[in-house]
């Protein structure tokens, strides 16, 4: 078997994990999630690789490099997965990391610096209410007791179920201590069109698109659906249908994307008017002043619809992260390594978050994207092509090499 066709073989393992009809769902610290670690651990392990893991659960599998005293080079991404997932976004970047390391095993190429394929916990914060999390602990903009006290909607801890032996941290690892950094590699799967409708197979991210989400509430006053008056009611959730489309309509105004993607109505009967309404805003642009505009948007339509209709709004900042260029040098670097494949590449900016925006805090940071057969992510039929994802891992290990070599010179310069 071509080393490059493990990739495929693995994520087909990888979306046996959490697959139900509709998708894939594999969310933090759940038997399914603690499974894909599980095999990440197990793959490292007969790589040769040393394991370490911290308090959130993340997992690294370190390569050695030839010079003891430099600096890391991570490269990984996150194997959690929204309620309908795919097989790709995330476990692909994961994946591709421990293969790529293997392909540099195979063609006996040494590296300065050692090479760590990292496995984050929980980016989607489709359980715990924080995208990025376990990326957002290692680099310190959460802290971990912070992030370990965070619960779910049964109330759960995360710092509880990390305890526990069917979702929790994996057995007996030796636990990552900090260290210094030089530099962080993603490998994803674009999630969008741009690069499909381009025809190229190999996208290196300009920058990662601002984010801020939110949980609203809305209350307002029950009653019976045959017997209150229209013109008396406070309908919580007409109120809210509001405010969805007035977001709807800032968005358009702003080139911006705002999405209203989960909203649960109390009581949640046919014949008793709603009382509450909480529901999730998700912001995103690359412009971090235009997200400053939707959220003064929030703010003022939440109290002229409050006000109108006697029903009451209070909001909770849930994750609120900036635009993020990617290192211009690593973007240079992967640029060359990904030349060495044979194909050519294009910028691209990416829309959806990732890891690599909360690591960039701490190190130089890049993205290499293979394109989104139409565009579809975060569902179920999400799909790229075999070639193109044994094309990333190619591209990915020769950038490594390439990175390797431009720190290694510019720290011994
Ligand atoms: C992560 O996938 C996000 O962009 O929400
Ligand atoms: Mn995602
Ligand atoms: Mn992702």
């Amino acid at each position: 078997m071509h080393d490059s066709s493990r990739v495929l073989e693995r994520l087909h393992e990888l979306a046996q994990l959490g697959r139900y009809e509709a998708g894939i769902d594999r969310a933090l610290a759940t038997p399914a999630e603690r499974a894909a670690r599980d095999r990440f651990a197990a793959w490292a392990r007969a790589g040769g690789r040393t394991l370490t893991q911290d308090r959130v659960g993340n997992l690294f599998a370190r390569r050695a490099g030839s010079d003891p005293g430099a600096p890391a080079i991570l490269v990984g991404s996150h194997l959690d997965t929204v309620k309908t997932g795919g097989a790709y976004d995330g476990a692909y970047g994961v994946v591709g990391a421990l293969c790529a390391l293997e392909t540099l095993d195979a063609r006996k190429i040494a590296t300065l610096h050692p090479l760590d394929a990292v496995a984050w916990v929980g980016e989607e914060g489709s359980r715990f209410p924080l995208g990025c999390l376990g990326s957002a602990v290692f680099a310190g903009l959460t802290g971990v007791d912070e992030a370990l006290a965070l619960v779910d909607d049964a109330g759960i801890a995360l710092g509880d179920a990390l305890a526990d032996a069917e979702g929790g941290l994996l057995r007996g690892l030796p636990q990552r201590e900090p260290e210094p950094l030089a530099a962080y590699v993603e490998l994803h799967v674009e999630q969008g069109p741009i690069m499909e409708r381009a025809g190229m197979r190999l996208g290196i991210v300009t920058a990662i698109a601002g984010q801020r989400r939110f949980r609203v509430v809305a209350s307002g006053t029950s009653g019976h659906a045959g017997t209150v008056p229209m013109s008396i009611r406070a309908d919580a959730l007409a109120a809210a249908a509001e405010i969805v489309l007035a977001l709807e309509k800032a968005a358009l105004e702003r080139e911006a994307v705002v999405t209203v993607g989960r909203l649960v109505v109390e009581p949640g009967a046919t014949n008793v008017i709603p009382a509450r309404v909480t529901f999730s805003v998700d912001m995103r642009s690359p412009d971090d002043a235009v997200l400053d505009a939707l959220e003064r948007v929030l703010d003022e339509e939440t109290r002229e619809v409050g006000a109108r209709r006697d029903v009451r709004f209070s909001r909770v900042p849930l994750e609120r992260r900036a635009a993020t260029p990617m290192n211009r040098d690593l973007r240079e670097a992967i640029r060359r390594g990904a030349a060495s494949t044979g194909e050519r590449t294009m910028d691209v900016p990416s829309g959806a978050g990732h890891d690599a925006m909360c690591v960039a805090a701490v190190a130089p940071a890049a993205m290499l994207f293979v394109p989104s057969i139409g565009g579809a992510s975060h569902v179920g039929e999400e799909r790229t092509a075999d070639d193109d994802l044994e094309l990333g891992v190619e591209a990915l290990a020769a950038a490594l090499v390439e990175i390797d070599r431009m720190l290694g010179g510019a720290e011994r310069g």
